[in-house]
């Protein structure tokens, strides 16, 4: 085992392709056997489902060199059950979850010379993603899928590492009471395009949406779920229409039964924004990314936190789950799997 030749601590979150990428299709009402191929290129029909009617729903997840050198994942079972809901909502067919995780372990494994090194900052981002492959015109769902995983080292997802980020109040908004907003589809990513464009354009690092159906309580940004710190209390968005993130449910857990901090998870007005300590996004991505001001229209919340460092609970959060994931930390029952 070589690893590859990279400036692990200079990456970003951008594409960079690896060797082996894993592929299983689904034609009259069954999954083939999957296997790991060499081509990144897909040649797909030109009326394919995915092309016409954005039929995708896709995952994210993490793998990880441990302090002991071994290689991880992180609760891959739970991005399997998140995949099996977003595809029963877009009406597709599940990729059974034994077969999930096999084959993320199988994948990470042929790559594992991208998987970057222990202390570096960066991992070995993985993708797992199904689609409606065959034409379709009238708008119904196809009738062949396929599976993919591709993997991609990254660094950190919001540039400048763990500086506080300034974020703003969406001007749109991201999904709609009874919608697709809780489960992850491309075409919640594709609508957040052009919000996104306009964020960063306005010296903005994410968006913050609010619920579209009174534009009164916060939701979650465009890649990340919400969490804020109140006193002894972690604070956090009970909606049906934000994604469950894996991160934040870990982080619930995270706060109770490591750090001794009350759990609230439930509607937070928009108005309660000031009167709290620590705010971070969080997501496979985002790990936990710091906020240090959000703005609404011209009113300006500045988390006591301030501008340059995390707050000093967001902090504990992020040492102990980073610690949990990196294998310095002994991990809740099932939270680790090794990829052998
Ligand atoms: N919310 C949205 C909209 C996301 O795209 C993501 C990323 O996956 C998350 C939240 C975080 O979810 P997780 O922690 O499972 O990666
Ligand atoms: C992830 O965190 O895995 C995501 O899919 C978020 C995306 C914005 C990169």
């Amino acid at each position: 085992m070589a690893k590859k030749d990279l400036d692990w601590g200079s990456l970003g979150f951008s594409y960079i392709q690896t060797d082996k990428r894993y592929v299983s299709r689904y034609k009259d009402g069954a999954w083939d056997n999957g296997a790991l191929i060499d081509d990144p290129f897909i040649q797909m029909h030109e009326c394919a489902c995915v092309l016409q009617y954005a039929q995708t729903v896709f995952e994210g997840l993490k793998a990880y060199e441990t302090v002991n050198g071994q290689i991880v994942t992180f609760r891959p079972d739970l991005n399997a059950e998140r995949l099996a809901q977003s595809a029963a909502r877009l009406e597709m067919p599940v990729f059974p979850k034994e077969r999930f995780i096999d084959a993320v372990k199988q994948v990470v494994k042929a790559n594992e010379d991208w998987v970057p090194p222990y202390g570096s900052g960066a991992t070995l981002y993985v993708r797992p993603y199904l689609y409606g492959s065959n034409p379709v015109i009238g708008v119904k769902p196809a009738e062949e899928y396929e599976f993919r995983i591709l993997t991609t080292p990254v660094g950190p997802y919001f540039k400048g590492g763990a500086k506080p980020l300034t974020i703003k109040i969406a001007d749109f908004d991201r999904a709609a009471p009874r919608g697709t907003g809780h489960i992850k589809a491309g075409l919640n990513y594709a609508m957040s395009l052009h919000a996104i464009v306009q964020a960063h354009a306005q010296g903005f690092a994410e968006n913050l949406y609010p619920d579209s159906a009174t534009r009164t309580k916060v939701e979650e940004t465009g890649g990340a779920n919400i969490i804020f710190i109140k006193g002894n209390k972690f604070v956090t968005v009970g909606s049906p229409t934000i994604l469950p993130s894996i991160t934040r449910r870990s982080l619930e857990y995270v706060a109770e039964h490591y750090l001794g901090l009350e759990v609230e998870e439930r509607d937070i007005p928009l108005t309660e924004l000031p009167e709290f300590d620590e705010c971070g996004l969080c997501g496979t991505a985002a790990v936990i990314s710091p906020v240090g001001k959000i703005c609404n229209g011209d009113q300006e919340i500045c988390f006591p936190s301030g501008m340059e460092k995390m707050g000093p609970t967001i902090q504990k959060l992020y040492d102990t789950l980073t610690g949990i994931q990196m294998g310095r930390i002994e991990a809740p029952e099932g939270w680790i799997v090794p990829v052998e």
